[in-house]
């Protein structure tokens, strides 16, 4: 996906050219100009074809009919109005994730706001702080409905672009299909929920499998990724490349190369990369997800076009991006809490060749499956969740994340981004922030920030099958 405005417009273009796709428009309101704050998103059931030409067709829900949802496009500091219509059958929200916008536009049903009925739409407002890399997903039965297709891709403009030659975005997503082409039923099923959630078999990129994406020789491309998967984890290598990474959820770091060469995703999570395409013309070079021993695959290739090289040393500019207004943590004044991740099959038990399962049995019965410090809230979110935190507003704090479990999780954390300070008692180095901190089977990562966004604030796995399954609490800022 060329993230230029202009294209944009193209793809509307195509939509409208598009057979029975009319009433998909992506449009900014009428009388505005493409590229304004405004947008009309319609969350509609659609057909689309995910695995290829000479494939069958799939029935998804989509935002405006595509796969992935329109591309919103935003400014920093300006403020935002995105119209949501809801031509489901049943009740939905939109979650902008990763943005630090005021809670009544966080899109959490009975938490921040009336779930959308059928017929329904909402109207959020809001003024982005932080440039990046963000997207928007329900929040509302969100296993079934991100599963089917509900997910977008947002961008919040620098106010100085940074100088590259294009600026790309791949909107990965996984999907589980059928032999027919349909989406597998069986949401939500208990044992899947309490080991690694519903991976599926299905790789899309930006709505298809993708056999190659044209490069040229020379050229240096800014790639955001977003990991819009239900519970895949990702871990991208790039043949014959150096990719670097300049921003992880939006948020800007020291521009570095990735751990062992893999670029590391968790579910719900955005790693933007500057690559200098240095192979050779009229070649390809494959980019792989190595994350799960054995199940290598090909996400795509770099396919470079015939052409000599656009220039023959790397762009001379700067690979940093502009930092984003975060508040910077008092680490004189700081309080300390700690979150326990607890559950799921295996637990506690000797790890991974342990006998127990005994929590995950408990899921079988009905109960949750997972905990944060002794609690489980299952479900989507609903009113009257009780905090396991309160923060004074403007508070710094510190939390030790610990996973006690056998499982990987991508930890959310609703309305703030948070410095990573540490791994295994390692220091994380490159300043980085995030909203998805992603947690290996035992691991201790301690994470700091500002609690300045007053409100209930929800934090969970972004394994959907997990949090729908316990793993999921509030934090409240008062
Ligand atoms: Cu991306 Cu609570 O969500
Ligand atoms: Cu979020
Ligand atoms: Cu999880």
């Amino acid at each position: 996906m060329n993230t230029e405005s202009n294209s944009l417009v193209s793809r509307r273009e195509l939509l409208r050219t598009g057979a029975g796709l009319l009433l998909t428009t992506a449009l900014p309101l009428p009388g505005h100009a493409a590229g304004s704050n405004e947008y009309r998103i319609v969350a509609v059931p659609a057909r689309a074809r995910l695995a290829g030409a000479g494939r069958p067709e799939t029935d998804v829900w989509a935002y405006d009919g595509t796969i992935p949802g329109s591309l919103v496009r935003l400014r920093q500091g300006e403020p935002a109005r995105l119209v949501v219509e809801n031509r489901l059958d049943q009740a939905t929200t939109v979650h902008w994730h990763g943005i630090r916008l005021p809670n009544a536009m966080d899109g959490v049903p009975g938490l921040t706001q009336p779930p959308i009925k059928p017929g329904g739409s909402f109207v959020y407002e809001f003024t982005p702080p932080d440039a990046g890399t963000f997207w928007y997903h329900p929040h509302a039965n969100s296993l079934e409905q991100l599963g089917r297709g509900l997910a977008g891709p947002v961008i919040v403009e620098e106010r100085q672009p940074v100088i590259v030659d294009r600026d790309l975005l791949w909107f990965l997503a996984d999907w589980r299909l059928t032999s027919e082409g349909g989406i597998a039923s069986g949401f939500g099923n208990r044992m899947e929920a309490a080991m690694s959630g519903r991976v599926g078999n299905t790789v899309t990129l930006n709505g298809q499998v993708s056999e190659d994406e044209p490069v040229r020789a020379g050229e240096r491309i800014r790639l955001r990724l977003v990991n819009g998967s239900l519970a895949r984890i990702m871990a991208l290598r790039f043949e014959g490349h150096r990719p670097l990474i300049v921003a992880i959820d939006g948020q800007p770091c020291d521009p570095h190369v990735p751990e062992r060469h893999h670029i590391l995703l968790g579910p719900a999570m955005r790693v933007d990369v500057m690559i200098d395409m240095q192979g050779e013309p009229g070649r390809r070079y494959g980019v792989i997800d190595d994350f799960y021993d054995g199940l290598s695959y090909l996400v795509t290739q770099l396919a470079y076009d015939g052409s000599p090289p656009v220039r023959e040393h790397p762009l001379d500019a700067s690979l940093d991006l502009p930092r984003n207004p975060l508040p910077e943590p008092d680490l004189a004044a700081i309080e300390r809490h700690d979150l326990t991740l607890q559950g799921g099959m295996m637990s506690g038990m000797g790890g991974m060749q342990g006998g127990g399962m005994m929590h995950g049995m408990m899921g079988m019965v009905g109960s949750p499956t997972w905990a944060i410090n002794g609690m489980s809230m299952s479900g989507d979110g609903h009113a009257g969740m009780e905090p396991a935190l309160t923060f004074q507003r403007g508070r710094s704090v510190i939390l030790t994340l610990r996973n006690e479990t056998a499982w990987w999780h991508p930890m959310h954390f609703h309305g703030h981004s948070l410095a990573v300070l540490s791994r295994n008692g390692k220091p994380v180095p490159h300043r980085q922030w995030q909203d998805t901190v992603l947690m290996a089977p035992k691991d201790v990562v301690e994470v700091a920030f500002v609690a300045d966004n007053p409100g209930d604030w929800m934090l969970h796995c972004h394994v959907m099958d997990h949090q729908m399954a316990g793993l999921m609490t509030v934090l409240r800022v008062a």
